[in-house]
Parts: C-alpha cells; structure tokens; sequence
C-alpha cells in the first residue's frame, strides 16, 4: 500500500481527499496534520469519520511527512512552499493544492498574491495538474501543482477553441459563481451565515487571483497570449461552481458541429462530459462528484457562444483532482476511488 500524508488534513480539501481516499483500494492514510487540533484524532474533528479513519492529527512536520510516499498539501497559499522542495528531494511525491506553484513567473505571483516566491528555480519543474490537458508531464512529475478551482472550470470549457479560428480571442468573459466551500472552513464576514444567505456575492471583479492563472494556461495551449474579464461571485450553497463564459464569434457556426467538435477534442476522457445539444451545465449534475460538465449554446441573434462549465469546487477543482493527479504519477488506473456520480438530490 502506498502510503499518504495530508498536510492541512482539518480543512475542507483535507477532509475531501480523507473522505475520497479512505475508499481508494491502493493506499494507506499515514500522516494526518492541523495545528489547531494537533493530537486530536481526526473523527473528533470531523464525526462523519467515526468508525471509518481513526488517526490522530499531528502539527506540520516535514520529517513526519517524507515518510510518505505520496504528500498532498492542502494549505493555505505560502504555508507550504517551503515545504515543496523537501519533499520532492526526499522519495515523495507532492501535490500541492495551493496556489503557490501554479504561476510560473514569479513575477506574477509576487503581482498578484504579493509574496516573492522563495523557490522560483522550481516552478517549471512542479506541472500544472490538469490531467485531461497536460496527462503526459504528470506521469513524469515528482511535483504538481494542482489547479485552482475557478481556473479548472474555465480551461475545460475553453480548451477546444483555442486553436480554431472560430473566436474573437479578445472578447472572453467568465461570470463564474461559487459555493461558500470554496473560501475554506475559516471564518470571515463575507462567509458568515448571515451575511452570505439569501443572496448573490459578486467579489474581487476585475482582480481575482485566478485571473492570472486561467490566462497563462489559456496563452499556452493557444499559442498566444490571452486575456479574459474574469467575474466571481459567492452564491449560497455549500459546493458547487458554474462558470458561463460569453465569447464573440468570428465565423457563423452551427450547434451540432461544434458539439461534435469538442466530442472529438475530449474524446474518452472519463471526468469531461459534453452534454448534448441544448443542454446546459449545472451544479446539482456534478456536485459530490469528479465530473466536469459542458453545455454548449450558440446564441445566433448576435453571433455569441455561450458556455456553461460545472464541476464540485471540492472535487474536480480540488481533491478530486489530486488524486486523479496522484493515480496518474503512481500509474494507477486514473479513476481509481473517483468514479462516484453526484450527489442528488
Ligand atoms: N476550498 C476549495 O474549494 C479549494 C479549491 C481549490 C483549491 N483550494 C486551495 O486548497 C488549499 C486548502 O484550502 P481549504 O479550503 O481546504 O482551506 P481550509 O479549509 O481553510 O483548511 C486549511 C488547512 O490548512 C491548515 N493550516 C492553515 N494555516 C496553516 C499554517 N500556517 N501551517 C500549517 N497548517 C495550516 C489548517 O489547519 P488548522 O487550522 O487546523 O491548524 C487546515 O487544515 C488552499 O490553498 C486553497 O486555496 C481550495
């Protein structure tokens, strides 16, 4: 059995990747980290894990963790940047479920989340896990760094059209909304109850740290550089994320071509579904689960694609994808432990 260590295992992600792993059939939970709860078994912490994971939590340590085999990190962004190249020269595998190694200028990370990276040497090293995009660099990996979650939902929906000539490259809009799940399981005004219930939050428009991120995937699988109005907004539920993105068109192009088109692109990918012409994406579809869901929409009147994009922000844009990240670097079978449908109703 391979074993794991989860550093951040108290948080949302943590928990999400302890939940999904505990029916994965290849590995072992090994090493179990919060500094909060540090010698507090985690179903004490979580009840849900009452008689299923009975480990006790230790604060983070890197000696503890390169016993492992395989280490997601799944902290805050910078908390476990330092951490990364330990690990990766120690025999472990590291899946970094943070921001801190997606940007692979650190000029850009120091812009947008204004730290200055103490491992710039390593950021071309450590691979942008989107598996259905980039499967072949992750197999080689030692380290990833797994994808944000807005970013994941938007690339997938994107992805196809970047080298046609179909699209107005300069007229990209994401209006993406997401569950309270996403902000982590720390407190703050924004996520409290009172303030998030019954309505509709847009935040960081113009300037949200994904911004980047999404552009500089987008740049390299077209070829050229792209920007994107990128808009967020908190919407209350606990999980879930849809992204509907609004592109000019260039040429006039019909549904079910471009339907088949992106059947094509995505071929026999398991965790991307392209739904049927006229269908669109919608969180109760994927919520629980590692799908991505596509709808396409031509919207002839004023020769505009409309996208919708849904996955579980927790899943395919988190925890899910770390480990379908993991079974790729180990050479496991890629949906090993993530082939659960959505939760529903
Ligand atoms: N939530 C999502 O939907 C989502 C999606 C994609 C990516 N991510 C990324 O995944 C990472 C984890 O997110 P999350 O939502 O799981 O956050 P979270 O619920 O706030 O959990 C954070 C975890 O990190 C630990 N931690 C916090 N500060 C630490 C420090 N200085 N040293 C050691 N441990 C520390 C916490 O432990 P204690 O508080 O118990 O000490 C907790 O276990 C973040 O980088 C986030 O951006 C999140």
């Amino acid at each position: 059995m391979i074993k794991v260590g989860i550093a951040g295992a108290s948080g949302y992600t943590g928990l999400e990747l302890i939940r999904l792993l505990a029916n994965h059939t290849k590995v072992k939970l090994s090493v179990l980290t919060s500094e909060t709860y540090q010698n507090n078994s985690i179903a004490d912490v979580f009840p849900s894990l009452n008689g299923i994971i009975d480990i006790n939590l230790q604060s983070l340590d890197s000696q503890a963790l390169q016993s492992c085999d395989v280490v997601f990190l799944a902290l805050p962004h910078t908390a476990g940047m330092d951490l990364v190249p330990q690990l990766m020269e120690s025999d472990c595998k590291v899946i970094d479920l943070s921001a801190d190694y997606r940007l692979k200028n650190p000029d850009d990370y120091l812009e947008w989340y204004s730290v200055t990276h103490t491992h710039p040497e390593l950021l071309s090293q450590v691979v942008y896990g989107l598996p259905e995009l980039n499967r072949e660099k992750i197999k080689n990996a030692k380290g990833v760094a797994n994808p944000g979650c807005y970013p994941t939902s938007v690339i997938l929906a994107l992805a196809p059209l970047l080298k046609t000539d179909w699209i107005d490259f300069e007229s990209i809009i994401s209006d993406s909304k997401s569950g309270i799940s996403g902000a982590g399981r720390k407190t703050s005004i924004t996520t409290h109850f009172a303030e998030a219930n019954e309505g509709l939050t847009p935040y960081s428009l113009v300037n949200h740290r994904h911004t980047p991120e999404i552009e500089q995937e987008l740049s390299n699988l077209a070829g050229k550089p792209i920007k994107i109005s990128f808009s967020p907004h908190l919407i209350p539920m606990n999980r879930g994320m849809l992204s509907t993105i609004y592109i000019n068109l260039t040429n006039k192009l019909n549904d079910e071509h471009l339907t088949e088109h992106y059947e094509k692109f995505y071929g026999n990918e398991f965790f991307v579904r392209i739904l049927d012409k006229g269908k669109f994406a919608k969180t109760q579809s994927v919520s629980g689960s590692n799908f991505c869901d596509i709808g396409i929409k031509l919207d002839n009147r004023v020769n505009r694609l409309v996208l919708t994009s849904a996955i579980d922000n927790l899943i395919k844009g988190a925890s899910g994808q770390a480990i379908q990240n993991m079974n790729i670097m180990l050479g496991f079978e890629e949906k090993t432990g993530l082939q659960s449908p959505a939760i529903f109703p």
